[in-house]
């Protein structure tokens, strides 16, 4: 076939700080998904746009080509208005799990189309997959059904959704290029635009154990995203959150699954219930709901657990199967006592996928029960001797390397000394 430009003429361009036009990104992102852009060459093109930009229009371009790339969903026959949250990932966030079936308790539809853990961050589908039977992969009719009768389902995105953003993903992932704002805006916004959505919630996040770990750039990509979806007629709102330290009290596939079922039985950490409540009620404004029941009470009240359970059961999970645990475990003590300070989010999360919860490479299978349960977080006094971590993995030879990374990850200090923490939520911004 007759190609109207040349890979290298697109290079070249921005790499000379040029702006790429319409037809020139249409062009790219179609030419790469058939194949006749070389890897190589995108490669290039992918570094040249993480070092010199695009604006506002490139962007929102490149995204719209990712979108056309495959099929666009719509869930006009369900009776009730669909909303959607995205994290851009952390340690321990396991958010997503607790808030689909609380939003869907409180009248929402939730359709969550969910992603695999990617480096030091957990993915919400390996989560769910240490349940017995629970399937991630669905039909567009599967999906379909779960949501008509569940209110919500979380599943993988099909292969017909931004095709563009699964090459052009895994080509980012091993050539340095994940940390673009214009990647990664289009790339999420793309999946999320695609998949239908009425209304959006973005939990954008920040700090050592976030990929935007300068709060200036999240709340930058925060608004990219923002403006994105105000474009494509989804409304969409961005908390930029804290992922300085790690989210909740477990890192790690089966113990996130643990600690979602306290929140869902009214229990859990406070920083988990907090977020999971602050977001739901972010979700039902933006869908234009306003719940008979608010977030707090369908968490107390088992609502949100019967809808979880209803969830689980209809993507072929066993609500009374035991999770999987790990075959070893190690305490990590307290060397003083006094006031924890800090627990570095990164840290953890490089510990929890040494110690098997995360992937070395594409495609390796996880050790479900692995991770790190932390006792103590940032702000609680603790004795000398006292456990603050548990380390989880099936293999005995992975504590060491798991242990080196948690080197200088925490800190203890006298009872008075004050913290330096993020807030929870550090900004707010609305289309
Ligand atoms: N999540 C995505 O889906 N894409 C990115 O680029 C980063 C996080």
């Amino acid at each position: 076939m007759n190609e109207r430009y040349a890979a290298v003429e697109i290079i070249s361009a921005k790499r000379d700080k040029f702006e790429l036009s319409d037809d020139q990104i249409d062009w790219t992102v179609d030419a790469y998904t058939r194949g006749v852009i070389a890897d190589e060459q995108m490669s290039a093109l992918l570094m040249a746009i993480l070092l010199n930009g695009m604006n506002n229009r490139e962007i929102s371009r490149w995204t719209d080509a990712m979108i056309s790339s495959g099929e666009r969903m719509n869930w006009k026959m369900l009776d009730r208005p669909t909303v959607d949250k995205h994290s851009t990932g952390g340690v321990g966030d396991k958010i997503t799990l607790p808030l689909a079936p609380l939003v869907a308790a409180c009248g929402a539809a939730v359709p969550q189309l969910s992603g695999r853990g990617l480096g030091h961050t957990g993915g919400t589908l390996d989560k769910l997959e240490s349940i017995k039977g629970w399937k991630a992969n669905l039909s567009n009719d599967q999906m379909l059904k779960v949501l008509q009768e569940c209110g919500a389902v979380i599943c993988a995105a099909g292969a017909g959704l931004a095709p563009a953003d699964k090459k052009l993903y895994a080509l980012r992932d091993v050539t340095g290029t994940v940390e673009a704002i214009p990647l990664i805006a289009s790339s999420i916004m793309s999946k999320k635009i695609a998949e239908g959505t009425g209304a959006l919630v973005l939990d954008v996040k920040t700090g050592s154990g976030a990929f935007m770990s300068d709060p200036k750039n999240a709340v930058l990509l925060a608004r990219t995203m923002v403006d994105l979806g105000k474009r494509a007629g989804v409304v969409t709102r961005a908390l930029v959150t804290a992922m300085d330290v790690p989210l909740g009290k477990t890192a790690g596939n089966a113990l996130e699954i643990r600690e979602t079922l306290e929140v869902l039985s009214g229990g859990g950490p406070s920083d988990v219930v907090e977020l999971t409540v602050i977001l739901a009620n972010e979700m039902l404004d933006a869908a234009g709901i306003k719940p008979k029941v608010d977030p707090e009470t369908a968490l107390q009240n088992g609502m949100a657990m019967d809808v979880w359970r209803k969830m689980i059961e209809a993507q072929g999970g066993d609500n009374n199967a035991p999770l999987p645990t790990a075959k070893e475990k190690m305490e990590i003590k307290a060397s003083s006592s006094g006031k924890l300070l800090t627990l570095d989010a990164m840290k953890v999360g490089v510990a929890a996928w040494r110690l098997g919860a995360g992937r070395q490479k594409q495609g390796e299978t996880l050790q479900l029960g692995s991770g790190i349960e932390m006792h103590a977080k940032p702000g609680d006094l603790v004795s000398e001797g006292q456990t603050l971590l548990t380390l989880h993995t099936d293999e005995a030879a992975r504590f060491t390397r798991a242990v080196e990374a948690l080197e200088g990850g925490y800190s203890i200090g006298s009872k008075e000394a004050q913290i330096n923490r993020l807030p929870l939520v550090i900004e707010r911004i609305e289309g």
